[in-house]
């Protein structure tokens, strides 16, 4: 249990993220002018585009009349592609209630997942929603709305791995995501030569499967997923960290956060948020 102390404490290692934060509010509001101005004063064109208006105007948006969703949709189920390239997942469904709420039409942005959570911050997107794990080095930089998700960080080993439990990762080398908690709870507690950052966990597992890295530490319904299709691998007992999944706005952007907490408020109360968590996590 020592080690899930310290990995909670190890998120304040990190970050390069935290730099751009200035920037963002100033875009975002910029932005928000001139949306505001164009509904006074093009009123037929705002009239024709805003059909589903009852909360639209309420809530200023990067884009007008659109919810700006930044993710890395390589995550399943929380977000992923179908084979015809569109988006699908938790987070994507989610999201898409939340916008239809808000009278708002949902666009995902699909980028990195370290820029994912930098677009939200810096303002380029209205949030991030990306299975993201709320820790305190991320509220220094964005705020987040009220936990929609729990998450545990996993481990994955090859079946016939000598590795038991996450005091066994000691010595070994660990594949991540970058960006990710498992890479900062990882490089604390084992440091960063035994951590290979990798652009999403899909390759992560794949450098697992060729013997590149000994063990993946990542969110574990993602594991599960990359487990059923990459025989020969398994998710350790032993869970490595819990956490809990929010989405992050622009620090100090309260009448988003509000607008969301407020959503998902009622798509909790009324049972939409279950049954799409239950449409792509199925129960054991
Ligand atoms: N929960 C982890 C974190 O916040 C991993 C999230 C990765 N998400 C993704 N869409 N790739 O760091």
């Amino acid at each position: 249990m020592k080690k899930l102390t310290a990995l909670l404490m190890g998120t304040a290692m990190v970050l390069s993220l935290a730099a751009c934060g200035g920037s963002a509010s100033s875009a975002a509001s910029s932005e928000a002018a001139s949306s505001e101005a164009a509904s006074s004063e093009e009123t037929s064109e705002a009239a024709a585009e805003e059909t589903t208006d009852e909360a639209a105007g309420e809530v200023t948006t990067v884009n007008a009349g659109k919810l700006t969703m930044s993710t890395n949709a390589a995550f399943p189920p929380y977000e992923m592609t179908t084979d015809s390239g569109d988006f699908e997942g938790i987070d994507i469904e989610v999201a898409g209630a939340i916008a239809e709420k808000l009278g708002l039409e949902l666009q995902v942005d699909d980028m990195d997942f370290d820029a994912a959570l930098l677009a939200a911050q810096s303002g380029k997107s209205d949030m991030v929603m990306a299975g993201v794990t709320v820790t305190d080095e991320r509220q220094k930089v964005m705020d987040f709305s009220d936990t929609y998700a729990e998450g545990i960080q996993s481990i994955i080993v090859p079946e016939d791995s000598d590795i038991a439990s996450a005091d066994d990762l000691a010595g070994k080398i660990i594949g991540t995501q970058r960006g990710t908690t498992g890479y900062i709870y990882c490089t604390d507690d084992f440091g960063e030569d035994s951590v290979v950052a990798y652009d999403d966990g899909l390759t992560a597992v794949q450098a697992l499967n060729n013997g590149q890295v000994d063990a993946v530490v990542i969110d574990n319904a993602p594991a599960k997923e990359f487990v059923a299709a990459n025989p020969g691998l398994k998710i350790l007992d032993a869970a490595y960290a819990q956490e809990d999944y929010a989405i992050g706005v622009a620090k100090g952007n309260t009448e988003l956060l509000n607008a969301i907490n407020g959503a998902l408020e009622e798509l909790q109360a009324d049972g939409t948020l279950q049954s799409i968590v239950d449409k792509y996590i199925k129960a054991e």
